[in-house]
């Protein structure tokens, strides 16, 4: 009897570990009250290894100097930014996550990109949040004639792939994963559970049939994706809509990418007609002062492949608080608060009374440690009220004993700067290239010192 009934397991909503017994933390990943109850679903051996519509699929095993080490034929979308965060195009059989807020764009993006592959290859366009009549109207406000997708309103894994069994397309988009539910399960849609399966499903689908499918998923109000994290470990490819919301600038930036850069950028801007490819996005993180001001400052980072120039701003106020604010937007705050220690240690600055405000203009985040010298830089500039020149770019990592390190590809990063109308820049001593830079005046540092005397 014990054997009919249906068991439950609990899986962990963070790592996707499975257990036994309900626990208040899971002891894989050690997050808290991320447990979930789910009926476990009996697989018969029988259903392995047999495919879609009862299509034998035996695996074998080779040497790997025999696999095929061709690169895997790559689709273009024909939107060259969204080519660019895939690492040059659509890779087939791989299946891409595409996360952002609600209302971002990642709808208008994907209707954009399948009414131009359309063109050349069968599209199916699965939606279980909108009607064919919403998508019409949307792909009526794009301006896209949308002939040759092909639409389905369904939720149901089983019959979305029953369906798409039938149509062959070579590019699915399943808008959006937390909308499906599988037959298998009894659980709620939307639940961790369900949305694992049927991404899984999804997956092997994908694989078995040569087929890019793009994923929508919806974002918890933390920022994370809503289900279990399990589901980036699964698809190729994760991108994440950034950007400021109010604004019209959308960034996609890929977090995780099995064929190509990670961190690689596509930059897009909103407007009436859907989202617009930005070919040139230096030029929109620069807010071009008429006048030097204090506080800001222009470094170029490197996300991805490519060179960025954007704005740093520093605003640094006497505090009236006990504890001075530290806030940093766009960067990581752990960061600021090291960078302001090593401000005071080895160029004899300290802010324990003000209050320090930092960020990045139009919305970007910077990973990488190439923020740390402009960023103190400009924490200093707006300290002493002493604007910097605005011909002037800093990029460069600076360590706990003051040291100025360089960072990955200097002469691309001063190349981009000496394009955008930039004439001195102040690098770590590693980055400056002997034969110099056209057109730029470069001052090589070793340590925090001798940067800060240079900007003087
Ligand atoms: P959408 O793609 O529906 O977002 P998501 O699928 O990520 O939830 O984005 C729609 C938003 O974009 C909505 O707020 C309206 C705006 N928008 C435009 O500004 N111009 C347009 O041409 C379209 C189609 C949408
Ligand atoms: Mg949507």
């Amino acid at each position: 009897m014990a054997a009919n009934k249906a068991r439950t397991v609990y899986i962990c909503n963070a790592c996707g570990g499975r257990f036994p017994k309900w626990a208040g933390q899971c002891s894989d990943c050690g997050a808290w009250n991320s447990l979930s109850e789910v009926a476990e679903p009996r697989q018969r051996p029988q259903e392995r290894g047999v495919g879609y519509a009862g299509i034998a699929d035996p695996t074998k095993v080779e040497t790997l100097a025999e696999v095929s080490a061709e690169e895997r034929r790559r689709i273009q979308s024909g939107i060259g930014e969204l080519d660019r965060v895939l690492g040059g195009g659509l890779v087939t059989g791989s299946v891409v996550l595409i996360g952002g807020d609600p209302g971002i764009g990642k709808s208008t993006l994907l209707l954009q990109a399948c009414a131009a592959l359309a063109t050349s290859q069968p599209v199916l366009y699965v939606s279980g949040e909108e009607s064919p009549q919403q998508i019409g109207l949307r792909a009526h406000r794009l301006g896209l004639s949308g002939g040759g997708i092909r639409l389905l309103a369904e939720t149901c894994v089983e019959l979305i792939l029953a369906h798409a069994a039938q149509e062959r397309p070579r590019i699915m988009v399943i808008d959006s994963i937390q909308t499906l539910f599988t037959e298998t399960l009894q659980s709620a849609p939307g639940s961790v559970s369900q949305v694992r399966d049927a991404a899984a499903q999804l997956v092997r689908f994908a694989k078995q049939q040569d087929t890019v499918v793009f994923l929508v998923g919806h974002v918890t109000k933390d920022g994370s994706l809503a289900g279990p994290r399990v589901l980036e470990h699964m698809v190729d490819t994760v991108l994440y809509f950034e950007g400021e919301h109010g604004g019209p600038f959308r960034i996609v930036r890929s977090i995780k990418n099995r064929f190509g850069a990670v961190n690689e950028l596509g930059v897009f801007a909103m407007g009436d007609h859907g989202l617009r490819e930005v070919k040139n996005p230096s030029a929109i993180f620069l807010s071009r002062h008429d006048e030097p001001v204090s506080g800001s400052l222009v470094m170029v980072t490197r996300e991805g492949t490519r060179p960025l120039l954007v704005e740093v701003q520093a605003l640094v106020d006497e505090s009236p608080l006990a504890n001075p604010r530290r806030v940093a937007l766009g960067l990581d705050q752990n960061r600021l608060s090291m960078l302001l220690a090593v401000l005071h240690r080895h160029g004899g600055v300290g802010m324990f009374n003000q209050d320090v405000f930092v960020n990045v203009v139009g919305g970007v985040r910077i990973a990488e440690t190439a923020a740390d010298l402009p960023v103190i830089m400009a924490v200093l500039s707006s300290y002493r009220d002493r604007p910097l020149p605005l011909d002037l770019a800093v990029f460069g990592e600076v360590g706990l004993s003051g040291e100025v390190r360089p960072v990955p590809n200097g002469p691309d990063r001063l190349r981009e700067a000496a394009k955008h109308g930039i004439h001195r820049a102040i690098v770590p001593k590693g980055n400056a290239p002997k034969e110099g830079v056209e057109g730029l005046e470069i001052t090589a540092v070793r340590t925090l010192a001798e940067a800060l005397e240079a900007a003087s």
